[in-house]
């Protein structure tokens, strides 16, 4: 009886907590019909991409990539990468072996890009990603060979091919000056020449949702989606060359980097937007920008909550209305180092935070966290659901059979997030038949996959 009454007691007192979380941020709960909603306005948003008349306009981008086709496993060679964009910049040498049994060999290393330069001048970051590249190289002992290259930078685009790429601005929590308005190709290269100790190939620049899409393409030729959530969030996909009106010809198909994370900053998603929301972006390096990618990605989600917090303590509904400065600093809570969602784990983060949370405060804490990643979730489970009903219909299929290659720090740690996003996605187009593929160092290994497929498509041009 005893032990009934203990979890009588206990469901009482989380409904109690869920219900108060609940009230306060109702308007964090979308609705399947808002969702869908959503999802009609973003496949809008995409056309206006699409379309030459429009496009200088939009405000969600749809890159041209110049990446035409999929890997066929019949690439080989030695192909060197670079990664820049995510929590992390990576160096990796690919192997690629054409003898039938699709196998990949890859070494890599990890670089940090210590804060200043993520802001210093574009050629001391350049100079800083060439350095790496020479340690790396000579670690492997290969720096007297012209190994093709392929550089994965995670940012919004211009490309008039696969080897040119003008950075239109930073995302996320890059500023380097000078950059904007170049082409990233003839930086690298003029850094790496400033050196002279060693020469490299610069094949493909490419998107890590590219990347992402291309590696699992490697394996599954059904992928023609590349997802990412992760720090940022992106989104990539095989367009029909008829519908990129932005390029001329009409002949087969080209990915698309949607680069998603802007979507809103025409002011498109104002009403579903919250006081929350405009403070983030008030308060973050690019106010007015990437409106959509601060409702979702890894970068933003823990400031979301914190906001929250703050301001249900300041409103006497947590922490008997107490903060501390630790919860009043901006990016003190990271999504980094907390695994979400657990009541345990919501007390540790509020006790580094110098709190000292009452059982209540935990779970309400741990119920904030639960619909901060399942708002963020399914919204991007709405751009997702837009995207597949582009591709059934540039199919005129009934029923879409596709598989989406998806990678980023938030998909891959956060369970619940890729369970719920899933979830949505089957609500959303519950006509399409979508198989999720996790990518393994996707948007790295991709670089190679791209320059590899290059490579092979220029030897049967020459044949
Ligand atoms: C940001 C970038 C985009 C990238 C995404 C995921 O949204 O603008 O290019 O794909 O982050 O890293």
């Amino acid at each position: 009886l005893a032990s009934g009454l203990v979890a009588n007691y206990c469901t009482e007192l989380h409904d109690d907590q869920a219900h108060k979380v609940d009230t306060f941020l109702h308007h964090f709960q979308l609705s399947d019909e808002t969702l869908m909603d959503v999802s009609l306005r973003f496949r809008r948003e995409m056309d206006k991409g699409l379309c030459r008349d429009t496009n200088p306009t939009a405000a969600v981008k749809m890159l041209p990539t110049f990446v035409r086709s999929t890997p066929d496993g019949t690439e080989q060679g030695e192909f060197l990468a670079l990664d820049l964009g995510g929590a992390n910049f990576r160096v990796l040498l690919v192997k690629v072996m054409a003898d039938g049994e699709r196998k990949v060999e890859m070494e890599n290393q990890i670089y940090a890009i210590p804060e200043h330069l993520m802001r210093a001048s574009g050629s001391e970051f350049f100079d800083h990603i060439a350095d790496c590249l020479a340690n790396f190289m000579e670690k492997m002992g290969i720096k007297d060979k012209k190994l093709p290259l392929g550089f994965t930078f995670s940012f919004p685009c211009q490309q008039t091919k696969l080897d040119e790429s003008i950075l239109l601005s930073w995302t996320k929590g890059f500023r380097s000056s000078g950059v904007e308005g170049k082409d990233v190709v003839s930086l690298l290269r003029k850094s790496i020449k400033k050196r002279g100790d060693f020469d490299i190939d610069i094949v493909a620049v490419i998107n890590d949702t590219v990347g992402t899409m291309m590696t699992c393409g490697y394996d599954d030729h059904l992928c023609e989606i590349g997802l990412i959530v992760g720090t940022g969030t992106n989104a990539c996909y095989m367009e029909q060359m008829r519908n990129l009106e932005v390029l001329d010809g009409d002949e087969g198909r080209m990915c698309v980097n949607t680069e998603w994370g802007a979507f809103g900053d025409d002011g498109a998603l104002e009403d579903l937007r919250n006081d929350i929301d405009r403070e983030i972006d008030a308060g973050s390096l690019n106010p007015g920008k990437q409106l959509f990618e601060k409702m979702i990605s890894g970068m933003y989600m823990g400031e979301l909550v914190r906001l929250i917090l703050v301001k249900m303590a300041k409103e006497q509904l947590l922490f008997q209305g107490k903060t501390t400065s630790e919860l009043l600093t901006t990016g003190r809570f990271n999504t980094k180092k907390n695994k979400p969602e657990g009541v345990v784990c919501a007390e540790n983060v509020l006790r580094s935070l110098g709190l000292d949370p009452s059982v209540e405060d935990c779970i309400a804490t741990q119920r904030v966290c639960q619909i901060v990643s399942t708002r963020a979730a399914h919204l991007c489970a709405a751009t997702l659901a837009a995207v597949l009903r582009q591709i059934r219909d540039n199919k005129a299929a009934e029923k879409l059979r596709t598989t989406i290659a998806a990678d980023g720090s938030v998909y891959k740690n956060h369970t619940e997030f890729s369970r719920r996003l899933h979830k949505m996605v089957g609500r959303l187009v519950p006509d399409c038949d979508v198989r999720f593929l996790q990518s393994q160092c996707g948007s790295g290994k991709g670089a190679a996959m791209v320059t590899a497929v290059a490579y092979r498509l220029a030897a049967q041009h020459a044949e």
